[in-house]
């Protein structure tokens, strides 16, 4: 059995430490925090993340997985140390805050009385495998300990992390010291996954690259359905035309907000913070950024479409639903509801939002006058003016649209539902008497044609209602 000290115990450390666990080794995690680690001790998980909480519990049961602040018992007997704290821009600037890796890095080599394997886990900018190498060593109290240092990135999804950790497409391992990147392989070989061993600079570009790849397809789709809102084309069918071509594929062609979340905002400046410095101006990457910025107000646009013009969110009320940057996660770093509120109230309005789990992450980074949180999503739509969708919840997909249409203020033209995640149907949408608005579905070309008013919908209604389920 082997002995495993994970420190930083937030999404990446929590899932890693976990799952290296149920595939047997004794795995000690360490936060800073301690009312995170009472917590985990207590058996009460800190994050929200489906499959993760029975791996934890069956772990600790067996004694193989514990949590602790203290970094002397964390690391007294581990063969290998994982670094999986945060790395978030640094304040008012563009590249990666190295400070909590340092800091990490630093207690580690003191405390350190073995030799060792550092693996590290957290996204960090190329060139920071010999950082930590260096920190570590500079602390160690007994210099004859031997130190060697692994890039190991994460590709994990929040959502589906312990899928992903325990079925990953591909490890990579980089590093000076090709011995130690296989004894980190050997921690993975019952996973049966490619092992990409590198050097540890190409490791450590690879999840950059990676994730401003997947950033740059989002800015990409998102580009194009703006083109086909104006072309009456539809983007949804656009990318599974485009989708099946091997080449290309469907995934991460889906239009909408843009991306948020904790990885991809920080990860593609940072690469371009890197390119910068280096002298390299990274034109592709700060497109990617900048479409993705002004995605996000491509909703506040079509609401004001809909509802009079420029000024008319004034005194409105709308239903927002969904606040995480994505389904199956409360979290709420970078997400595009964030701005999207503020813009609202800004501009006047009142918003009545509904989230399934991100709700009490999200009170804390939102305004604390304008918005009222509702139990459920029909109560959200409760006298609104308009409806906005933000995050792709599963369930947001199943909803009585007849029900949530007529909890909403009547409107002679039919009411509004800005959809930022195209889960609906355009046509049935207009069947139902809704002025409905996707991300690319052609819909501002569209918007000219007449629409249904309330009392021809309700008409139809009636044969439909049967149709939509709950
Ligand atoms: N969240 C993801 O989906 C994801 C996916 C892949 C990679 N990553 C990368 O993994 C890293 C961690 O991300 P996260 O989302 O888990 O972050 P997080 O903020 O959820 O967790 C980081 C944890 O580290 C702790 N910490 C900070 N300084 C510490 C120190 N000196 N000693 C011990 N603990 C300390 C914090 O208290 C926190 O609990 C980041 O570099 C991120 O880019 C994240």
């Amino acid at each position: 059995m082997r002995t495993i000290c994970v420190v930083g115990t937030g999404y990446v450390g929590l899932v890693t430490g976990s799952c290296l666990a149920e595939l047997g080794n004794r795995v000690i995690c360490l936060d800073v925090v301690a009312a995170k680690i009472e917590r985990l001790q207590r058996g009460e998980l800190p994050i929200y993340e489906p499959g993760l909480e029975p791996i934890v519990e069956r772990n600790m049961d067996a004694g193989r997985l514990s949590f602790t602040t203290d970094y002397a018992e964390a690391v007294r007997d581990a063969d290998y140390i994982f670094i999986a704290v945060n790395t978030p821009t640094v304040a008012g600037g563009e590249g990666a805050d190295m400070q909590y890796v340092e800091s990490a890095a630093r207690s580690i080599g003191k405390n350190l009385v073995k030799s060792v394997v550092i693996i590290n886990k957290s996204t960090m900018p190329v060139g920071s495998g010999h950082f930590v190498s260096g920190v570590v060593r500079k602390h160690l109290r007994n210099p004859a300990l031997t130190v060697a240092v692994v890039s190991n990135p994460e590709f994990l999804r929040e959502g589906s992390a312990v899928q992903d950790f325990l079925q990953p497409d591909r490890v990579v391992l980089g590093s000076e010291d090709r011995d130690a990147a296989l004894k980190v392989g050997e921690l993975y070989l019952s996973l049966r996954a490619p092992i990409v061993v590198t050097d540890l600079a190409t490791a450590e570009m690879i999840k950059y690259a990676s994730n401003a790849f997947l950033a740059t397809k989002i800015s990409f789709i998102n580009e194009i359905a703006r083109i086909c809102d104006l072309l009456g084309a539809d983007v949804k069918e656009v990318a599974a035309g485009m989708g099946y071509d091997k080449r290309i594929v469907r995934a991460f062609l889906d239009a909408g907000l843009g991306y948020g979340g904790s990885c991809f905002p920080k990860d593609v400046k940072a690469l371009a913070h890197m390119a910068d410095e280096a002298g390299l101006h990274p034109q592709l990457l700060e497109a990617v950024m900048k479409i993705n910025h002004d995605q996000r107000h491509v909703v506040i646009d079509k609401l004001e479409g809909e509802l009079g013009g420029e000024g008319s969110l004034r005194g409105k009320t709308i239903a927002v639903l969904g606040l995480a940057f994505k389904d199956n996660t409360d979290d709420m770093r970078d997400a595009p509801a964030i701005d999207i509120i503020h813009w609202l109230i800004g501009a006047g309005a009142t918003v009545r939002s509904f989230d399934p789990v991100a709700t009490e992450v999200a009170r804390g980074l939102l305004p604390t006058e304008g918005i009222t949180y509702c139990a459920d999503e029909y109560a959200a739509a409760e006298g609104s003016d308009a409806v906005l969708v933000v995050t792709e919840w599963k369930q947001f997909r199943q909803l009585n649209l007849a029900r949530l249409r007529d909890a909403m203020r009547p409107r002679e033209a039919g009411r509004v539902l800005v959809d930022g995640r195209n889960l609906y149907d355009p046509v049935e949408m207009k069947r139902l008497g809704f002025r409905y608005h996707g991300i690319g579905r052609g819909t501002e070309r569209r918007a000219a044609t007449a629409q249904p008013t309330d009392e021809q919908s309700d008409a139809e209604q009636s044969d439909l209602d049967g149709a939509t389920g709950e």
